[in-house]
């Protein structure tokens, strides 16, 4: 289907009749009612746990609960649903290959992530380095936001075990140049994890074509539900890997004085799982699959950069002005709080984020503490670029009188 952002704006219920200027869809973004409609029928007409029960209900709920699983593998080219492990977001992904898979590891041995992580990909990695002796190290970016890639490759050594890096920045919207550094990790037999919270958004992911070893996102950004996100993993390291937690179905066979687990990806599911919420990521994937996300991202991106001159003229800063970004911008104003800016914005009917947006050693790098993001998804519209510049205009105007 063609897309047109002022037709898609009324595939969601929460913008009738309103016109809020939401530009906060890298925290979370909205749910069109396809999501809502798809978790509702399913809680009224299929709903049962899942990989349990033996009667039709629980058939029809396992059934679409895998489906979900085959959908997001067709979604990131995965091999095999068994690559797609669910998780509760991206934060838990990268928690449970650094408690999992980080097990492997011994004192000494070496991970690298960058400056431009989110806390959800520097602090599980720290912890690990606290547990067991790892060495934590970090990758520069440099005064645009972009990764030194020449740092990033001179820190890989025969201890590297591991390069985490976001494949977009929630921050700059910088796109890391990631095929590349996944083969910069191989070259030195290390594993690459990929952050792809704010990618998958924005553009086609194809882990295989990306050769990466882990690819986590989450479903509430991607315009479905929260609760559920999606670890995929190379079966040759799901494999080997140990559980994460322990509970009903990740076992194969419980005795009191031995116990096996299923094989992957149930191995890493303990308890009940999010099940609804499968059903509403998978209607979230069908829903943004049936637009040309090319257009999508140009169509986001042109309203990024429109905004992004106006705040420039109006003598704020861009953090990070790489000319490839995803439509993602953080921005400061001279004397001006973050946090006050958006309460102005705010009374205005423009939503943005203010703060350090879970990314406290990128804000340090850019010599800040706090700025205010402006992240657009595929309801914006060029009306609400106007919204945040016509907001803007009366923050400075009562912030600087
Ligand atoms: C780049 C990036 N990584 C990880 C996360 C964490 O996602 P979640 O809180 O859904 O686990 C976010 C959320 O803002 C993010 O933007």
């Amino acid at each position: 289907m063609s897309f047109n952002a002022h037709n898609t704006r009324q595939d969601f219920a929460i913008f009738a009749g309103s016109d809020v200027a939401f530009l906060d869809s890298a925290a979370s973004a909205q749910k069109p009612r396809a999501v809502l409609q798809a978790m509702a029928d399913f809680a009224e007409s299929h709903y049962a746990n899942v990989h349990r029960g033996v009667y039709r209900w629980a058939d029809e709920a396992t059934q679409a609960y895998e489906d979900a699983r085959q959908a997001v593998a067709r979604f990131l080219n995965a091999p095999s649903p068994e690559t797609i492990v669910y998780t509760k977001g991206a934060t838990e992904g990268i928690n449970l290959v650094a408690h999992s898979w980080g097990q492997s590891l011994r004192a000494g041995d070496e991970i690298i992530i960058t400056e431009a992580e989110h806390h959800a990909n520097i602090v599980p990695w720290f912890l690990l380095s606290q547990r067991q002796g790892v060495v934590l190290k970090w990758a520069r970016v440099d005064d645009d936001g972009v990764l030194d890639l020449d740092h990033l490759q001179s820190l890989i050594s025969a201890k590297t075990r591991m390069v985490a890096v976001g494949h977009v920045s929630n921050v700059t919207g910088t796109i890391n140049p990631v095929a590349e550094i996944v083969r910069l990790a191989h070259d030195a037999g290390a594993l690459c994890l990929l952050d792809g919270c704010q990618a998958v958004v924005h553009e086609a992911v194809d882990v295989q074509a990306l050769g990466c070893d882990f690819y986590v996102f989450s479903g509430h950004k991607l315009y479905g539900p929260t609760g559920i996100g999606i670890l995929y993993g190379k079966a040759e390291h799901l494999d080997k890997m140990p559980p994460f937690q322990g509970g009903g179905e990740m076992i194969e066979s419980v005795s009191q004085d031995r116990i096996t687990f299923a094989a992957p990806p149930l191995r890493f599911e303990a308890g009940t799982p999010p099940i609804i919420e499968t059903v509403g990521l998978m209607a979230a994937i069908d829903y943004v699959g049936q637009f040309d996300r090319q257009a999508i991202a140009r169509h986001e991106r042109a309203l990024a950069h429109q905004a992004s001159k106006a705040i420039v003229d109006m003598g704020g800063r861009i953090l990070g002005t790489a000319p490839d970004k995803a439509a993602i911008i953080s921005f400061t104003v001279d004397g001006v709080h973050a946090h006050d800016l958006a309460q102005i914005l705010d009374q205005c009917g423009v939503y943005v984020r203010a703060g350090s947006h879970c990314a406290e050693p990128l804000h340090t790098r850019f010599g800040v503490t706090s700025s205010a993001r402006a992240s657009f998804g595929l309801y914006n519209t060029a009306d609400d670029v106007e919204a945040l510049i016509k907001g803007l205009a009366k923050a400075k105007s009562l912030l600087m009188a």
